[in-house]
């Protein structure tokens, strides 16, 4: 039986394998390798890799940010917000090869309690492609806030996921 694949911690040597897999999937959002890389430096704990054996086959990025804001793709961000209000998730993306075993909701799962742990008690994302029913799958409902989105391409969606502290639920 083949081995699901695994994430691990994005390091800043797996920038260009991340740019292999980005190239190849958002051919009609293209991102440069500064960009990624920017995320990285400004908020490691957001990176991860998909792994499958030794080969890198999907990559998430995520940092804190402000509600009701989308950076705009393929921009530097400069910095991040002092007082950010969510955790932002930039992109997952995943080859073919090695989906069909839910890794978007495994690194979804990851944010969630990392996002906990800084005490921001939202997910937010711009969800692309028509992903909207894959994102609602794992409990994040869409909400306009008239935000300008065109970077993102035609029907992109602002969508938001309310944590719940474990505090909170007792
Ligand atoms: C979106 C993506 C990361 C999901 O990969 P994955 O986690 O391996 O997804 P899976 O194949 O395991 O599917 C998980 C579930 O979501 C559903 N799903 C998968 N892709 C979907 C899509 N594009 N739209 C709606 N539902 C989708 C599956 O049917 C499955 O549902 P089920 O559990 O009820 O059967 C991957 O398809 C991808 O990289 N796509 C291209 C880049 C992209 O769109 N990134 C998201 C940007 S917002």
């Amino acid at each position: 039986m083949k081995m699901p694949p695994e994430w691990k911690m994005l390091e800043a040597g797996d920038i260009s394998a991340v740019c292999a897999v980005a190239g190849w999937l958002h051919t009609a959002l293209p991102e440069r390798a500064e960009v990624f890389a920017e995320k990285l430096r400004l908020f490691p704990d957001g990176g991860r890799k998909l792994v499958a054996g030794e080969k890198l086959v999907g990559y998430g990025f995520a940092h804190p940010w402000l509600l009701a804001a989308a950076p705009k793709l393929d921009t530097l961000l400069e910095a991040l917000p002092a007082h950010p209000a969510c955790l932002y998730i930039h992109d997952v993306a995943i080859l073919p090869e090695a989906r069909g075993y839910g890794a978007a909701g495994g690194y979804v799962a990851s944010m969630e309690a990392l996002a906990l742990s800084l005490r921001l008690w939202q997910l937010t994302l711009v969800s692309v492609y028509g992903t909207a029913p894959l994102w609602a799958k794992y409990g994040f409902k869409p909400v306009s806030f008239g935000l300008p989105l065109a970077s993102y391409g035609p029907g992109a969606a602002y969508m938001y996921r309310e944590l719940v502290s474990p505090d909170q639920k007792r």
